[in-house]
């Protein structure tokens, strides 16, 4: 069966890695065809003859195309989930797995909070310092909401054409939503998601938010719509987002290979065959169950399935649970959402 997959900041690195792995031809049980979406069409040029061209059945098909994509831009995003929806072929008509892989760090240059201000000396020309160029948070975490909103959108969309249950019902974490159709997307976040890079505080925070959004957003998104939401954090990979001056004196051993994190992407989206063949790598991963909500440090060669900071005192977990959909908040935006409808109706 032919699945469709679309990988942001497809064209280099951990995204270009990711796509190729899953478009390799492979005797796995699952056959992808990748949408590789970029800012960059020119390094799409560049890498395209590098992608494996056919696929296991139906030689000459070809397993992926380029949408040329600002992640940031909401226009831009809602057309690479149209195209990869209607993309013609077998497995037109769903998205079965999105990679927000896309990323950028701090232009320290440009960004530094505590930089002098412009003409500080000049009391009078400079009464106010510049904006802040805050183009970090929204490619590295405001797209990541933009994917949200459209994978919901297109996994109903699929649902109403195949008449599957809706709202599908979840009793259990390894129970799959959707009869056996589970859309799986997952985010590229960074060990910067749990401890500060004291350089980039924008890249931490936007980090930070990744790492919040799958944990705040994840059961709800897997009991209501069947999709499930994890996300990566790795430490440094010899990729294009870091300087070749530091990548020359960083330690060998504090490298994270590529293949750790294809392996926990492979993981994440429970393709075992694929995850399994880096065999280097060690995963803390208890069980194969369908995983949701997860966190996992990619750490040179280990995979850590992180939980969330431990609750000091029994006020505090009681304040956290009572954001569950059991909880008093959970139940007053309940209500407050029938009163809305009601007023509208
Ligand atoms: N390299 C590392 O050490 C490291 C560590 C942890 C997390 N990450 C994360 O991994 C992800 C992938 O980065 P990488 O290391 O492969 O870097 P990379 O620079 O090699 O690849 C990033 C890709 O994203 C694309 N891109 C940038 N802005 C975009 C936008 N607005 N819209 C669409 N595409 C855009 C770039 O053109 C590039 O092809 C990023 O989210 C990054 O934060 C990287």
């Amino acid at each position: 069966m032919i699945k469709t997959a679309i990988v942001t900041g497809a064209c280099s690195g951990i995204g270009l890695a990711l796509s190729k792995g899953e478009s390799e031809v492979q005797p796995a049980p699952q056959q992808w065809r990748v949408v590789l979406a970029d800012i960059n069409d020119k390094a799409y040029e560049a890498i395209k003859a590098s992608l494996p061209l056919s696929r296991a059945k139906g030689a000459n098909a070809e397993n992926h195309v380029f949408v040329r994509t600002d992640v940031s831009n909401w226009n831009d995003m809602v057309n690479l989930f149209r195209a990869a929806f209607e993309w013609p072929g077998e497995g037109q008509g769903a998205i079965d797995f999105v990679a927000c892989n896309a990323g950028i760090d701090d232009i320290v240059l440009r960004n530094g909070l505590l930089d002098d201000d412009d003409n500080k000396d000049n009391e009078a020309e400079a009464p106010v310092p510049t904006q802040p160029d805050l183009r970090v948070l929204q490619v590295d975490l405001h797209s990541n909401f933009f994917a949200t909103r459209l994978l919901v959108h297109y996994t109903r969309k699929t649902k109403r054409r195949r008449r599957l249950s809706s709202p599908p019902i979840l009793e259990t974490a390894t129970a799959t939503a959707n009869g056996d159709w589970t859309p799986k997307m997952v985010v590229t976040a960074s060990m910067a998601a749990q401890y500060p890079f004291f350089l980039i505080p924008q890249y931490t925070a936007a980090k930070h938010g990744c790492l919040g959004l799958v944990r705040a957003l994840s059961p709800a998104l897997l009991k209501h719509e069947g999709i499930t939401l994890n996300c990566v954090m790795p430490g440094t990979v010899d990729t294009g987002l870091i300087p070749q001056p530091v990548l020359a004196q960083w330690p060998k051993e504090h490298l994270t290979p590529l293949d750790t994190v294809i392996r926990a992407y492979m993981e994440l989206i429970g393709d075992w065959d694929r995850a399994t063949m880096s065999e280097r790598v060690a995963s803390d991963a208890v069980d194969r169950d369908l995983k949701n909500g997860c966190a996992v440090e990619c750490s040179a060669d280990w995979l850590w399935y992180r939980d969330p900071v431990p609750f000091m005192d029994e006020s505090m977990r009681f304040v956290a649970e009572q954001s569950k959909e059991e909880g008093i908040l959970g139940r007053f935006t309940a209500e407050l959402k029938v009163k809305m409808k009601s007023t509208k109706s």
